[in-house]
Parts: C-alpha cells; structure tokens; sequence
C-alpha cells in the first residue's frame, strides 16, 4: 500500500520540527509541499498541527498500548505512531484500516521495517477504543499551566488552554474595501474582525491562491500584531530593531509613506525573506545584530518587537511548548533587556520606543520594562490607553471596550479572552 503524499509529507514536517528547531507553520508553506493539491495540503496541515497539539495526549494513549517506554522508541517510530493515533482519535472521515495500514507502510519506508509489527498492534488497540476526554487543561505541560493560573489565574489560564487547542484563524489586513470584493468573487469569504477596521477574518478559501495574495495588495497577520504596529504611530524616522518577516515593518511603512524606515533583522536569511516580503520603497533593510547597530543617527520611532519565548501564539506554533523550558524565560530575559538598552540609544529626544513580543510571561514583558527604566531616567512610560484612544479617533480600532486591552498602562491580548494571539506593548518617550 503506498504511503499518500499528505501522510508522506507529514511525516517529514514532524520530523523537522523535531530535530532541526524549524516552524511548522513555516515548513507548511514551503516549495516542498506547494505542489500538493488543495485537499492534500489541508489534510497536511490538520495532520500536523492536529499532532503538534495534541501531542501529550496522543503519547498517553501510546503508552496505555505499548510494553516499550515512549524514551525507548526512535523519532520516527514515534513519530508514526503519534500521526496515526491522531487519525484514529480525531479525524471521524479516516477510516481505521487506512490509518493502521498507511502507518504500518511510513514506518517501513523510514527503515524502521523491524517496528511494523509493534505500530500495526498499538495502533489497532488505540483504534477499537474511544476519543480522549479533552479536559480544559489538557495537553499543556503542567509548568505552563501553573505559571498562567498564576499570573492571570484559574479561569483565564483555562481559556488560554482551550484556545491554543483551537485552529488559529487566518486574519488579514486590507488597506483598500475593493480587495474584499474581489477576494469575495475569487472565493474567499471573509467577515471583519473584532479590533481593527482594516483587518478581516477568512472564512472560507485559500488565501495563498488570489491575486490579490500574490500582488501583495493584503497581508496575512494576526490583528495583535497589527495593532502592535499601529501603536508606533509617525514620524520622519523610523527604526524596526528586529523586523523580519516583516508584517509590522509593512504596516508602519505603509502608515509613513512619505518616511524614512530602516529594518533590522540578525539572521541574513531572515533579512532577504523581508526584502521579499516588504517591497515598499522607503525600507532600507539592514542584517544586523541590534546589540550593535551600525547606525549612525537616532531615530522619531523606534520598534523592538523582541525575540521572545513565543508562549501567546500557541494555537498557530504548537511545537513551542513542547520545545520551551523553564529555564529559557531568564536567559530570554536577560537577551531582551540587552537588546532594549542599545535600541534606547537610537531615540531621538521626544522620539519613542515601543516594546512588544508575542509572550504572556511577565519576566519578559513587565519586568524587561521596570528595569529598562530604572535603568535609564532620561525615558518614561506613555500610558498605551492614549494611543488606543488615538486609533479609536482615527477610525482604526474598532472595539468600543479599549480598556479590555489594557494592562496597566501596557497592551496586553491574551488569546482566548481576545479573539487574538497574546501580544504585550510598551511605549517609551524620551524627555
Ligand atoms: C518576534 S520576531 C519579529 C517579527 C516581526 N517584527 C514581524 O512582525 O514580522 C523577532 C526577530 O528578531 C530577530 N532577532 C533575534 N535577535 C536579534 C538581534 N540581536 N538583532 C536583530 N534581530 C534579532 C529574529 O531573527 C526574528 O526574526
């Protein structure tokens, strides 16, 4: 029995995830797989995202119906039986025979022909029982869990949970209506969302195959992260510290045609995928590391969207809180507060800087904050209740309740109380 090419590619992408660091959201929209049909491709990514998700759970059933120990088992034999034992838990329309065969087959082409016998037994075991009560809390680890009913308490924690378990919506930015109606006549239905006045929600259609996706004319984004980009606000020089792929570098461009914009980005691949990306003509981009800017002159605005522990997007990059310990929340710390200090320097006096990531942990949010200014009096905080008045006015934000986005003086969306990945928000001024 062939393997299909959806399993087939599944598989590979798992594996990947595994071992190299890579994104599973990234590797779903690789060259690899552009080739697979539409029902392929979304097969594909319910496989491994569905997987991704789930995984503590699936390894628990795993384990019920295995004599071996899961640590025992080779990635790939792992890794099989986890793609069939969510099939034969979660997906009604696949068949048992089909999940059990086709697993039995993918282990054989990974070389691990001798572990046939042992995935065609637990995976028949697993199939004759019934789908895992998914309890609010499940398949998180248990450290994430008790930080978050820590920091936000029990209810929120459990929406937290419930919605990183959820498949994330594609959210989209359009600067003109009329791109809406063509992406209506292209079949792609989409509905406004629940902040922004430019951004919509796709219902149903694939995005990636309109014209308007290819020419550029709208951008796929969560709308945390849109808004992130619109607290920057204007100004005749603009820096964006740590920039790539770029979603927010485009907005703030666009929101300052007539400026100039310089985009950072450490890694040199990352850099070229945002010279693809954001082709607008007053980015200047520049692969550097922020710690040690080769800039000679401050800058109106200042953005550092800071590399952080990712623990707010979830329900779009499962795989981080299996790869995710303890232990890296200082040292992200530690890194964000060096970043923070250098891109400090580049304010021009009565500039600003905002501070985001896309964590829910205060060590890399609040408290990188409270030490950047202790550190530095010539800086205060700007309450971001402002500025989101100021959105409201100008017709950009949409949600009548602004105080349900705030912190404090800080932004704050958590995913499952907004309808958003988790995105946190300073905004500095230098006197
Ligand atoms: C949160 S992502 C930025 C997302 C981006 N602002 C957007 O909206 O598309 C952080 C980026 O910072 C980059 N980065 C990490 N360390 C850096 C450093 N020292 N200097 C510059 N960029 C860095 C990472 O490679 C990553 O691309």
């Amino acid at each position: 029995m062939p393997v299909s090419s959806a399993r087939a590619a599944a598989f590979e992408i798992l594996l990947r995830t595994e071992t190299t660091g890579a994104y599973a959201s990234e590797l779903l929209h690789s060259s690899r797989v552009a080739k697979l049909s539409p029902a392929d491709h979304g097969l594909l990514t319910e496989l491994v995202m569905g997987v991704l998700r789930w995984r503590s759970l699936l390894d628990k059933r795993i384990a019920e119906h295995s004599v071996q120990p899961l640590a025992k088992f080779d990635l790939e034999v792992l890794t099989t039986l986890r793609l069939g034992a969510y099939q034969l838990l979660f997906l009604d329309r696949i068949p048992t025979h089909a999940a059990v065969n086709e697993s039995v087959e993918l282990v054989k082409q990974a070389r691990k022909r001798s572990a046939a016998g042992m995935v065609n037994a637990v995976l028949r075991k697993i199939g004759t029982g019934t789908a895992p009560p998914a309890d609010d809390f499940s398949a998180h680890p248990q450290w994430l869990v008790e930080r978050w009913t820590k920091t936000f308490g029990v209810d929120v924690a459990k929406q937290i949970c419930v919605y990183d378990q959820t498949h994330a919506k594609t959210t989209i930015r359009v600067n003109d209506p009329v791109v809406i109606e063509e992406l209506q006549r292209d079949g792609v239905h989409t509905q406004p969302a629940s902040l922004l006045a430019k951004a919509f929600v796709v219902d149903a259609g694939d995005i990636t195959q309109t014209k308007a996706f290819r020419e550029r004319r709208l951008i796929i984004q969560d709308e945390g992260s849109q808004l992130v980009a619109l607290l920057v606000g204007n100004g005749n020089t603009i820096l964006d510290c740590c920039a790539a792929p770029g979603g927010k570098t485009r907005i703030i461009a666009g929101q300052n045609p007539d400026s100039v914009v310089v985009a950072m980005e450490l890694h040199p691949h990352r850099a070229a995928l945002l010279r693809k990306l954001v082709l607008a003509g007053n980015v200047r981009v520049i692969a550097a590391d922020a710690r040690q800017m080769p800039l000679a002159h401050k800058f109106d605005r200042v953005l550092l969207d800071a590399p952080c522990s990712g623990t707010g997007t979830l329900a779009r990059n499962p795989e981080i809180k299996w790869r995710l310990k303890a232990e890296d929340i200082p040292r992200l710390q530690s890194y964000q507060s060096e970043i923070l200090a250098v891109a400090m320097d580049y304010v021009a006096t009565n500039g600003r800087l905002v501070y985001s990531t896309c964590s829910l942990e205060p060590e890399e949010n609040v408290e990188v904050i409270e030490h950047a200014l202790a550190a530095n009096s010539e800086f205060r905080l700007i309450d971001c209740r402002i500025e989101l008045q100021r959105l409201r006015q100008d017709h950009e934000l949409v949600i009548d309740d602004v105080e349900s986005l705030l912190s404090g003086p800080y932004l704050r969306t958590i995913p499952g109380i907004h309808p958003t990945d988790g995105f946190f928000a300073a905004i500095l001024e230098k006197n």
